[in-house]
């Protein structure tokens, strides 16, 4: 059995024993739901979800995941807390504490998330911050895993922002055995922590020849070029990243088999083409329906 866990904040806080508990606990959901059986687990538990930046996917994944699990979620958005008008987060932890039985929150700054885990008592989920998004890339990887049957050995190649998307696929992505190689602009790379960390594992590469790091990859995933917090760069961004594109001669290197994963929101035309992203529609939308099972998943492990 693998440790309990106390919070979700990053996938580098969990061992590949925690990460693997969580996806089998979420395929066993999945099963569960689609077979109609029921599953109350967090009756009479409420989770608190706030949000400082949009959402569509983890909103109602979460809200509706926290129904199928018997309990409640409320969706709190920033502009209504008083942390909207500078109710620090120390205290909003303590409050919500008394309150709530866990807490997802999507922010702006990673520390934020590891404060109101700090300060609070009750589990805290990162929802995505600038830094990380934990919750999808679970979601990823349960979605591969379905797909490919195991993920040990798989290269998985990231093309695009160095972003919270890319630290958290190359986290998880070790964390399980794959490789992962990162094909981004030189002046757009993943946290430097995490690519000490990665360049240490021997299974890692990064670099800007997209053709070599995505040569042979099982699985192509991509993300916007400018996040949620980046809008304000659009217009040179689209000038970094215009080679950066998951396009059919990019997928033409890959394995003939190859997956296409997306976080979404996708912009098609920028960081993926139509013709790749209706290709690869069904497994596309398939990460997107688990997230609702692997932080289903999630919450059974923290909130229980
Ligand atoms: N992928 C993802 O987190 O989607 P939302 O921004 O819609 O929640
Ligand atoms: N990198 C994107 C992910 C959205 C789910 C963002 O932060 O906006």
């Amino acid at each position: 059995m693998s440790e309990p866990m106390k919070h979700l904040l990053k996938l580098g806080d969990l061992t590949t024993e925690q990460i693997m508990s969580i996806l089998n606990l979420a395929d066993q959901l999945k099963y569960e739901y689609k077979h109609g059986i029921a599953h109350p687990i967090l009756a009479g538990k409420t989770l608190g979800m706030i949000f400082q930046k949009a959402s569509t996917r983890t909103r109602v994944s979460f809200e509706t995941g926290m129904y199928q699990l018997g309990g409640h979620a409320l969706f709190l958005s920033s502009r209504d807390l008083q942390i909207g008008r500078g109710e620090p987060v120390q205290d909003t932890a303590r409050v919500l504490s008394r309150y709530l039985d866990g807490i997802m929150i999507r922010t702006f700054a990673q520390q934020e998330v590891e404060d109101l885990a700090k300060y609070g008592s009750i589990p805290i989920i990162n929802g995505l911050t600038d830094y990380a998004h934990p919750c999808q890339v679970l979601a990823d990887l349960m979605t591969i895993r379905e797909r490919k049957g195991s993920l040990k050995g798989l290269k998985l190649c990231f093309i695009g922002d160095g972003n919270n998307m890319a630290n958290s696929l190359i986290v998880g992505g070790i964390k399980v055995g794959m490789h992962v190689s990162i094909a981004c602009p030189d002046a757009y790379q993943p946290d430097a922590a995490i690519l000490a960390w990665a360049k240490e594992s021997g299974q890692f590469a990064i670099g800007e020849d997209i053709a070599a790091l995505v040569k042979d990859a099982d699985v192509v995933y991509t993300d916007v070029w400018a996040s949620m917090g980046d809008e304000g760069e659009l217009e040179q961004r689209k000038k970094a990243f215009a080679s950066y594109q998951v396009n059919a001669a990019v997928m033409a290197l890959a394995k003939p088999d190859a997956m296409v994963q997306h976080c979404l929101p996708a912009h098609r035309g920028e960081e993926i083409t139509e013709e790749v992203m209706e290709a690869h529609a069904d497994e596309i939308f398939e990460e997107a329906e688990n997230r609702l099972h692997a932080q289903k998943a999630v919450l059974v492990k923290l909130m229980k």
